[in-house]
């Protein structure tokens, strides 16, 4: 068994007294996955933030996924650690030009990636993750228009992978696009014959070098399989943390950029594990949502829910 730090402690002993459940992406930094009851992608986190029942819901992870599992589990206190932990991707999709999207293009289907607002959710006909984006474009009706937004990237990905045509939205995950395919040929080059596994928000020349393009999730099952024992790994860094957990035994190496070794998503490392006790011993921050964006949010959010079972 691990052992823990004194704050650890804390925490579980609050979470206990508060009868919380903590869930934290594989993003969040180790001593946060450490004491998580669950960790995992945006689709396994929706599942489980749907089914948990205990009085509060503490999510590590940033302020979309926060307010997704308010959406569908409104019963329950969601706290967020760090309410500003935001995301670039969700924030280059703004509620009000998408309102004005839909209204200049009547009729056009809107298949929103999980990362934008609930706002945004509910303008959506159907909600996706990085984990189930080409299964769930796949069943939209065949003689409607889509539109993908936020991510471009991802758009782009999904559209190669099901053949199916989008209007893409031009917005992009800012830490994801500054892995470059010459930083990646250069790991390589060091690394000959480790596999190179990427997330889908990259930019397609770094896509292209990638043997395996996936959701975080999925990478550990990829992990897992590949008979390698080095793997290159393009995402945030704080994948490698749940990787080396869960897949011990194989040496995994961050995805470099061109500036920098690895690559740290700055809104998801803003919650700490001073925050996350703070969170439990004061019940805030605390996700609300107006009724009404969150019954509309939900209907897409349910759609791919089922969807994708
Ligand atoms: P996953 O759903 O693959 O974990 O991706 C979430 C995310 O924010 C990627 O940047
Ligand atoms: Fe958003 Fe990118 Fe951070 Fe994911 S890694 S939360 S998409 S800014």
């Amino acid at each position: 068994p691990e052992t823990l730090s004194p704050i650890q402690e804390e925490i579980l002993a609050l979470k206990r007294q508060r009868n919380a459940v903590i869930l934290a992406h594989n993003y969040q930094v180790g001593p946060i996955q450490q004491i998580a009851d669950y960790v995992g992608d945006s689709l396994g986190l929706s599942y489980q933030a749907q089914r948990a029942e205990a009085d509060v819901i503490l999510f590590c992870g940033v302020h979309f996924m926060a307010e997704t599992a308010k959406i569908v589990n409104p019963g329950r206190t969601v706290l967020l650690p760090e309410l500003a932990a935001g995301c670039s991707l969700s924030d280059s999709c703004p509620a009000d030009r998408l309102a004005e999207y839909k209204a200049a293009h009547p009729g056009v289907y809107v298949v929103a990636y999980i990362n934008c607002s609930a706002a945004v959710k509910a303008l959506s006909d159907v909600i996706c993750t990085s984990g189930n984006a080409a299964r769930i474009v796949s069943r939209v009706p065949a003689d409607r228009e889509i539109l993908f937004v936020p991510d471009q990237n991802l758009g782009q990905w999904v559209s190669q992978q099901t053949g199916r045509r989008m209007r893409l939205w031009p917005g992009s995950c800012y830490a994801h696009v500054q892995f470059t395919s010459q930083a990646i040929e250069k790991i390589r080059d060091q690394f000959p014959g480790a596999p190179v596994v990427a997330h889908p928000e990259c930019v397609q020349a770094v896509r292209d070098l990638a043997d395996e393009v996936c959701s975080t999730e999925l990478m550990i099952s990829f992990a897992r399989k590949h008979p390698a024992n080095e793997i290159i790994v393009v995402t945030e860094s704080g994948m490698l943390h749940r990787l080396r957990r869960e897949v011990p035994g194989k040496t995994f190496i961050a995805g470099p950029t061109d500036t920098c070794a690895c690559n740290d998503c700055r809104f998801m490392k803003m919650n700490t594990i001073e925050k996350v006790r703070d969170a439990l011993k004061t019940l805030s921050p605390a996700i609300e949502l107006p009724g009404d964006i969150r019954a509309a949010a939900l209907a897409p959010i349910q759609r791919m829910l089922d969807w994708s079972k």
